[in-house]
């Protein structure tokens, strides 16, 4: 059984399910998905690259083969100890271009303006309000040379499921949080090319993966599911929900592993690359 603090894997800057081990886990759970996902982005060789909230560094591996030793990655992040981590695979020597990693804030970029090639942001536009949002891509955009390229991925959870449990119970907690920006933000990942748009970013289009994973699953795919639905039921207990509600999300968080053995077990998220080019003009 797990407590509200430590299931929420939150970082030194307050951001819940940001803490390096839960993004290693998060990650290798969807490896072969989210791999493809960067791929998707059109990434060229040579480029310089910025990573903006890359967290613990897990995209930097292979964003760095796609580059290749002429190319150039600098990676930001609010939170002191995901640099760290990212320090601590730039010494590791296993990255095949050069890396540099600072702390650094999406809304107001420590870059100058047009510096890079392209920017890729991951899992980080769910912590802003919709104001914040636009202030974010109007920075990526700022940073990036004209006919360069912005890709943010996002999730969208109004497709998160564990069934067999019965899909409502995840509905009505949705609904309960809507008021919560990370929660919302994380329902927004559909509908950000609308602001690629408003910003100016043209030949907007998206990419959705939906990622499902059912028996046999790997140790890492029931670690990432464990954590995820110990963390919903410690949001559930924060929220006014149905009597029957709390009680099945108590009983999820003190037994996950009921549900995630049941021989029908499926997980499934969603996820859009939203992808734009900074205009010449
Ligand atoms: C869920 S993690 C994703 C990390 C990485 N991109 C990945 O996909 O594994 C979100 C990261 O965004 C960072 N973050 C949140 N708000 C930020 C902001 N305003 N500027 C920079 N980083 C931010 C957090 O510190 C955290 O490392």
């Amino acid at each position: 059984m797990s407590n509200a603090s430590n299931s929420e894997h939150i970082t030194s800057t307050g951001h819940k399910l940001s803490a390096g081990g839960h993004l290693d886990v998060h990650y290798m759970a969807l490896k072969d998905e989210y791999d493809a996902t960067l791929r998707a982005a059109g990434i060229r060789s040579g480029w310089s690259v910025l990573d903006a909230g890359a967290g613990n560094g897990v995209f930097l591996p292979l964003m760095a083969e796609l580059l290749g030793a002429e190319g150039h990655i600098e990676a930001c992040d609010l939170a002191q100890e995901n640099i760290e981590a990212i320090e601590g695979l730039i010494a590791s020597q296993r990255v095949a271009c050069p890396i540099s990693a600072q702390i650094g804030d999406i809304l107001t970029l420590p870059y100058e303006t047009g510096k890079f090639d392209a920017v890729w942001s991951a899992n980080v536009i769910q912590y802003l309000n919709d104001a914040e949002l636009t202030q974010a891509i109007a920075e990526f955009c700022r940073v990036v040379k004209p006919g360069g390229l912005v890709a943010v991925k996002e999730v969208d959870i109004s497709v998160w499921q564990y069934q067999p449990q019965d899909p409502k119970l995840m509905w009505r907690l949705l609904d309960a949080l809507s008021d919560d920006v990370q929660m919302s933000g994380a329902m927004r990942g559909t509908r950000v090319s609308a602001w690629f748009r408003a910003a100016g970013l043209e030949n907007v289009s998206a990419i959705t993966t939906l990622a499902e994973r059912r028996q046999p699953l790997k140790p890492v795919e029931r670690e990432y599911i464990r954590n995820n639905l110990e963390f919903l039921s410690g949001l559930a207990r924060t929220r006014d929900l149905p009597e029957a509600d709390h009680r099945q999300w108590k009983a999820i968080g003190e037994e996950p592993e009921r549900l995630i053995c049941d021989p029908d077990f499926c997980y499934r998220e969603m996820w859009v690359l939203t992808l734009g080019i900074v205009s010449k003009c």
